[in-house]
């Protein structure tokens, strides 16, 4: 798959060898594109002079050109790092800060085996909004029962959510089924009762959020491109007895639940930017609903934000 990730246009691929390499998706003679888009080549051959390269980013052929000035012409690669659950971090930098290892967080997540989920869908869309915004929405259980009221209400209601552990670098909640509703699936065998019967929704600071539950994995990847621009790639990924009506049925929610996000954030957007919004900024709701959004601007205000 292609992607920008503060202005490097990088192109992040499985080689033969089965590793995970993120390329550089500028070609080495006169900076084109080498692939768009996702799917699945044996070579990238740049569509304007046709130099071509392997899946691991050797030059295989640069025509017309004497090869003694190509000899050290490849498509460099970026750091990257594949964490305990499965989830890729790419850097843009060759010195990049490790990972973090979050206990907690970890300790959380590990009994949903989210490395070996299968992964069924993705969507990318840009949404008018502020990026801050769209993850505060994503983290608070307030706004379930009101804006999804026919979506995630039946699911997953406002009163029923509860605030999860938090720290430095992460914060999370539940959101708990009401009684009757059960997962889709029982998930990992290791689940207990109660981790069966809620999503657990988390933030890794500033912008990695995803909602898990015994089924399914929604992941979402935030990419600020501007004030009022956030680009939004969502993908759903299931546990791996899952039968397809049941995916292709939560992907079809998922759709409706972004769509309805999408709508009130974009109305909000236009009245957070008010130069006046600042003075009527008025109390959040209590600890189990929006204390995940105290949790991140406590973040914001320690790395000076
Ligand atoms: S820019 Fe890619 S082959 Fe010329
Ligand atoms: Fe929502």
């Amino acid at each position: 798959m292609t992607i920008t990730i503060l202005d490097e246009p990088v192109l992040l691929v499985r080689g033969d060898d089965g590793e995970l390499r993120a390329l550089s998706n500028i070609c080495r003679h006169r900076g084109t594109p080498v692939a768009d888009g996702e799917g699945t080549a044996s070579t990238f051959t740049c569509p304007y002079h046709a130099w071509s390269y392997a899946v691991n980013g050797e030059l295989r052929v640069a025509p017309f050109t004497d090869p003694a000035t190509v000899a050290d012409c490849r498509l460099p690669a970026w750091p990257l790092a594949v964490d305990e659950h499965g989830f890729v971090a790419v850097a843009v930098t060759d010195d990049p800060a490790p990972l973090p290892s979050i206990s907690v967080f970890n300790t959380e997540l590990a009994p949903f085996n989210t490395a070996e989920m299968r992964f069924c869908h993705a969507e990318t869309e840009i949404w008018a909004c502020n990026w801050k915004a769209m993850v505060e929405n994503f983290m608070e259980g307030s706004h379930l029962s009101v804006v999804h009221r026919d979506s995630l209400h039946p699911l997953t209601p406002s009163r029923l959510a509860s605030k999860g552990p938090s720290g430095p670098e992460f914060t999370s909640y539940y959101s708990t089924f009401p009684a009757g509703v059960r997962s889709t699936t029982p998930g990992e065998p290791a689940l207990t009762d109660e981790q069966r019967g809620r999503s657990f929704l988390w933030q890794r600071f500033p912008t990695q959020v995803a909602c898990q539950n015994a089924t399914f994995c929604a992941s979402f990847l935030v990419l600020p491109l501007s004030i009022d621009r956030t680009l939004i790639r969502w993908s759903v990924s299931a546990f791996r007895d899952c039968p397809d009506e049941i995916i292709d049925a939560t992907i079809d929610l998922w759709r409706e639940i972004n769509g309805e996000d999408q709508a009130v954030l974009e109305r909000i957007h236009h009245n957070l930017v008010a130069p006046s919004a600042q003075d009527y900024a008025g109390p959040l709701a209590d600890d189990d609903r929006e204390g995940t959004i105290v949790d991140f601007h406590r973040y914001l205000s320690a790395v000076g934000h």
